[in-house]
């Protein structure tokens, strides 16, 4: 049997082996069978119903989150809504303006164009993406010194759906030029538990409610982890037990793969646990953490930080990354004896 790496396991980034296939028969196709969210999605529903009785394209839509909550869903789900085709690319593969001409002339009215990681276009590519979100002129500089001539193209009236994880690095003119905004939140433990039940019976798993709720809570709020943990819990239901998930199995098996009951892995643990040994607590600088746990800073803070922030044991100060009492007690280990000392 496969080794897995708890690390790996509630990495929020899709793995190679879960690839396009295995996401995409998960994935729900409409807003009615997308879980949670519901006032984004409420949302949504309106400017596709308007959008539709003008008969015109949707307004450029920028989803961010961190990642595994569902950007890429609901770019597919709102081309599906809207009727039309969406063409995809993601910012690091649009590497000059000519691979955006190739998108971009490819397009038919209404298309949605999706850009995923649009945090990552590099500045000569997203300067030329401003005229066409604007008022869908794409202008195309030819030849060079006074030989140069810049040519006007008319694109037919798309939406771009734009992703990212890190919307703070978004330039403010980019942002500015989308009409609809929406921020994707962790999920809540009863979401979760729609979406593992769900994929389950796309999957044909069995799986007892209490096995779903153990899922459920482990996932740190992500539904791509829901989903891979419940197929790593089948392979021991099969092998330990009946091929059922029971809340024992779920248990065991977790325990087994060191995610633990707040749903944090080693990982996690290490990061706090060195922000409490070998910094007081904090405030320590990102950098410093990132050193003393041997990660790269932006995984501590695309992969780890949200939802340890967001589930209450780290917390991010002007002055440095602060470890919470939360954070003392899950570790067990003693809070400093005066609260000033702690903050
Ligand atoms: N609301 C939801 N309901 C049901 N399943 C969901 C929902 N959101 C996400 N999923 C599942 O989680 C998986 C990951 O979602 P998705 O690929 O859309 O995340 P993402 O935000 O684009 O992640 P990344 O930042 O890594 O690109 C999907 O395959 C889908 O099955
Ligand atoms: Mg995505």
């Amino acid at each position: 049997m496969k080794e897995y790496e708890s690390a790996q396991l509630l990495n929020p980034n899709s793995l190679p082996e879960e690839g396009s296939g295995l996401e995409y028969s998960l994935r729900p196709k409409t807003l009615d069978e997308f879980i949670g969210q519901q006032k984004l999605k409420d949302n949504l529903k309106v400017f596709v119903e308007a959008a539709k009785r003008r008969r015109e394209a949707l307004d450029h839509c920028l989803f961010y989150s961190p990642p595994g909550l569902g950007k890429t869903t609901l770019a597919f789900i709102m081309a599906r809504e809207m009727g039309v085709s969406l063409k995809t690319t993601s910012g690091p593969i649009l590497e000059r303006v000519g691979d955006l001409a190739a998108m971009l002339t490819d397009l038919s009215e209404g298309d949605v164009f999706f850009i995923d990681e649009i945090h990552r276009l590099n500045h000569i590519v997203e300067e030329a993406l401003y005229p066409v979100m604007e008022d869908f002129n794409f202008y195309i500089n030819t030849g060079r010194g006074p030989a140069a001539t810049t040519v006007k193209l008319s694109i037919p009236r798309f939406t771009l759906i734009g992703a990212t994880t890190r919307s703070g690095l978004l330039t403010g003119p980019l942002r500015d030029r989308f009409g609809i905004i929406g921020n994707l939140n962790f999920y809540e433990t009863p979401e979760l538990e729609r979406i593992v039940v769900r994929s389950a019976q796309i999957l044909n798993i069995e799986v007892e409610p209490s096995g779903v709720e153990e899922i459920a809570r482990r996932s740190r709020g992500t539904p791509r982890i829901a989903n891979r943990l419940l197929r790593r819990l089948r392979d021991f239901a099969e092998v330990q037990g009946r091929g059922v998930i029971t809340q024992a199995i779920a248990q065991s098996a977790l325990n087994a793969l060191e995610v633990d009951p707040e749903g944090l892995d080693a990982m996690d643990r290490r990061l706090l646990a060195a922000l409490i040994e070998k910094f007081r607590g904090g405030p320590v600088g990102i950098e410093n953490l990132a050193i003393a746990v041997g990660e790269e800073i932006d995984s501590l803070t695309d992969v780890y930080e949200p939802y340890l922030i967001q589930s209450g044991f780290l917390q991010r100060t002007f002055r440095g990354r602060v470890a919470t009492p939360k954070a003392y007690k899950h570790l067990r280990l003693e809070l400093p004896a005066k609260p000033e000392d702690l903050f």
